[in-house]
């Protein structure tokens, strides 16, 4: 693609219109407090917050840690495979919005399992959304399970054991929750098993723990994507290798900023990830926590870093090559970007 310049002004339509895919979202993190209320009210379960208002204002956070407990309070609501499918079509629908024409959805079964649901009621609900996102939404969507790294492997292993019937409808598998603590080697033996059973592999790493972190991501579990990732500028090495090898970092730059990762987000290092030749590409992660989906992220921080139109089409065109979708799938989404640009000029 021939790059002129388009005027700042318009790159916030410009990061509206285009099309991309979203890499990084964990379903369980677009539940909006409204739904979660809905949902409370539909399955007789009790809330710790009187209204909406006030689980909303609740949403103040200094780490990870402190995010994922309420994170997890929300998740209480969720009870039939209803609830999941229209957790699921919410999501879908606002990131049809955003222009977002392919969605790998992250979710967990063990955070449900601990709630007595059976990992098919969790699967099923969410399977059926990705299948009828095509027809409903205009876009494609697919499943990644994550393991809850606070958890043992042992755990990890019975939570893959149980998704082996459901093997079919979930693409890949990721890991979780809080980081510190709990390098991605105690999942070495559960990765190589999912490995030979022929999912896609990815791992948060590196989002509050150490470059290290993302080094066992890429040498233990042989993971092909980092969540993240964003620790790996201290170490010149790692940059190296994740640009030679172009593998991607699925960044997510308003949870940065609401998990205390940056003070502001004209600190965050998005920008010098790209300069550097990294497969960055731009996600939501927890959308309702965070204070935006996925084109509020790209205009915030954009804003905040003075990013360009080169950088968009970067980020745009990456987030189809780090997909997982087929390629002709991605040469069409990619053609389909190269004329909205062009439309632009
Ligand atoms: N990091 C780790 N675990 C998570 C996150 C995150 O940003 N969001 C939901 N679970
Ligand atoms: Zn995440």
């Amino acid at each position: 693609m021939n790059h002129k310049t388009i005027p700042a002004e318009r790159i916030p339509e410009l990061l509206r219109r285009m099309p991309k895919a979203e890499l990084h979202m964990h379903i369980e993190g677009s539940l909006e407090p409204e739904l979660i209320f809905a949902m409370g009210q539909r399955n007789r379960v009790p809330l710790a917050y009187p209204s909406v208002e006030s689980l909303r204002d609740a949403y103040v956070f200094d780490n990870l840690q402190s995010f994922l407990d309420i994170y997890h309070a929300g998740t209480t609501v969720l009870k039939t495979e209803q609830d999941f499918f229209d957790m699921s079509c919410a999501y879908l629908a606002r990131a049809q919005a955003d222009n977002v024409v392919h969605a790998e959805i992250f979710f967990d079964t063990q955070t449900h399992t601990g709630h007595g649901l059976s990992a098919e009621t969790v699967v099923n609900g969410l399977y059926r959304a990705c299948e009828e996102a095509p027809q409903r939404y205009g876009m494609t969507a697919s499943l990644i399970l994550c393991f809850l790294r606070h958890l043992s492997e042992e755990e990890a292993f019975e939570c893959l054991e149980q998704v082996l019937p459901l093997r079919d409808k979930i693409v890949g598998i990721g890991l979780a929750s809080s980081e510190m603590g709990h390098p991605p080697e105690k999942f070495s033996k559960v990765f190589a098993r999912a490995r030979e059973l022929g999912f896609r592999l990815v791992a948060h790493a590196g989002e509050e723990g150490p470059a290290s972190y993302i080094w066992s991501a890429l040498d233990v579990l042989k993971v092909e994507r980092i969540d993240h990732g964003v620790q790996a500028l201290t170490d010149p090495a790692l940059m190296q290798r994740l640009a030679q090898d172009r593998i991607p970092l699925t960044v997510c730059p308003l949870s940065n900023l609401k998990l205390c990762v940056y003070p502001t987000l004209a600190q965050h290092n998005l920008r010098h990830l790209l300069e550097a030749g990294i497969v960055a590409t731009v996600n939501s992660d927890d959308p309702a926590y965070f204070g935006g989906y996925i084109n509020e992220n790209f205009t915030q921080t954009f804003a905040a870093l003075g990013m360009h139109s080169q950088h968009a089409y970067q980020l745009a065109r990456n987030s189809f090559e780090a997909s997982f979708i087929d390629t002709s799938a991605r040469d069409k989404h990619i053609a389909h970007l190269d004329t909205v640009f062009a439309s632009f000029y």
